[in-house]
């Protein structure tokens, strides 16, 4: 199987190879606290029995899934704990791709690197459907893609790289175009504690066959290394989901679902909502400081991204590095996203040095403007 590198990692071996101090603003690795109910579920796993070290049931903790079903308002069979996000998102493509009702994915462009990869991976073709300018649903333009080869529609809200929230409406008309050509819709909730606008509805309430949800808690939770996700299928598609996921990884790993579970059950609201205080916080220190370099930016409704465009300094790999070397702020080059957006440079806020960041672009786009390249 061919597949390129994906170009985080380039960036990401680029800066750390740097001679002066950089800012990483280029992963998706939350820098604040996990709840303090999974450290204290952590410690308390390390003393118990041994049998509690064995296989999981293969689609998670039962209490996990029954936790996840009742926050979600489905049915606990529905649910499939997955080894992050990432795999429940494996597994509903895979689905849509092995019903034999085409095989194309129509994805939203800008759009998340691992989508058209896992395209590839699984056989699949990708046809890029650019969103509006402002990132939201072009509904239109979904419609006009859409063909009896469409298996698939991947839609991911909030949104990585835009930020944006899609209006349930929008999703709705998807989801009976989809309906019309016989394809799956696949919805990637993982930022949904990112709502900064309070708008955000889940693709759940439409209650449609058609939609497969994945989320996951490494980005709720601050644990990406913990690698617990899962899938909501309909119940048409979840013994399918359930029989993939056993077969590739025969479970998931128990502690970080027990830990998680605990986390579920006793983390008070406040814990999500100051981590979105923060980060607001950050989207105005800096849009301020985008502003005040002239650039042209998306402010972000949700997630951890601020897309932006510099005058005469497109989002190529190669300005990407010269900003890493002469201004010391990495982000990650547009052209990682599809094509809608190869001018623009996404920034991810989960630095503590986000303010400081800011700083820079400002000092180094402001009055001293670089030379164009
Ligand atoms: C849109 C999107 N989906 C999925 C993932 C992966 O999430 P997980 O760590 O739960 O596998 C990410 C990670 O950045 C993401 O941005």
């Amino acid at each position: 199987m061919e597949y390129e590198e994906p170009k985080f990692f380039h960036v990401m071996q680029y800066a750390a190879g740097a001679d002066g101090d950089v800012i990483d603003m280029v992963s998706g690795n939350p820098d604040w606290e996990p709840p303090a109910a999974l450290r204290e579920a952590l410690r308390e796993y390390a003393d118990l029995p041994p049998e509690e070290f064995q296989y999981p049931p293969s689609e998670g903790l039962v209490e996990l899934r029954e936790a996840i079903a009742e926050r979600r308002n489905v049915d606990p069979d529905r649910v499939v704990v997955t080894n992050g996000t990432g795999e429940a998102n494996y597994l509903a493509m895979a689905r849509a791709f092995e019903r034999g009702a085409g095989d194309e994915a129509l994805l939203m462009d800008p759009v998340y690197p691992y989508y058209p990869g896992k395209t590839d991976m699984l056989g699949g073709e990708s046809t890029l459907v650019p969103t509006e300018r402002d990132g939201s649903l072009d509904v239109d333009a979904i419609r006009e893609a859409a063909s009896e080869d469409t298996a698939l529609v991947v839609l991911n809200t909030p949104n990585n790289p835009t930020g944006a929230i899609y209006d349930l409406d929008a999703i709705r008309e998807v989801v009976e175009i989809a309906e019309a050509v016989d394809a799956l819709v696949m919805v990637d909730e993982v930022y949904d504690h990112f709502d900064l606008t309070g708008e955000f509805e889940s693709a759940l309430t439409l209650e449609s066959e058609r939609v497969l949800v994945t989320s996951g808690f490494s980005k709720s939770m601050a644990i990406t290394g913990f690698r617990v996700g899962y899938g909501i299928f309909p119940e048409v598609h979840v013994g399918d989901a359930k029989t993939r996921h056993m077969l590739v990884n025969v479970a998931g790993a128990r502690p970080s679902q027990y830990a998680v579970h605990h986390a579920l059950a006793e983390t008070p609201p406040e814990y999500y909502a100051e981590a979105r205080d923060l980060l607001s916080e950050r989207v105005d220190a800096f849009t301020d400081a985008l502003d005040a370099a002239g650039a042209e930016y998306t402010r972000p409704e949700g997630a951890f991204y601020v897309l932006a465009r510099f005058d005469g300094f497109p989002g190529t790999m190669a300005n990407v590095k010269r900003l890493i070397d002469e201004a010391g702020v990495a982000g990650m080059p547009g052209e990682a996203f599809g094509t809608a957006r190869e001018e623009w440079i996404r920034f991810a806020l989960v630095t503590p040095r986000t303010v400081e960041a800011a700083e820079r672009l400002a000092d180094y786009f402001g009055d001293d403007a670089p030379d164009p390249r």
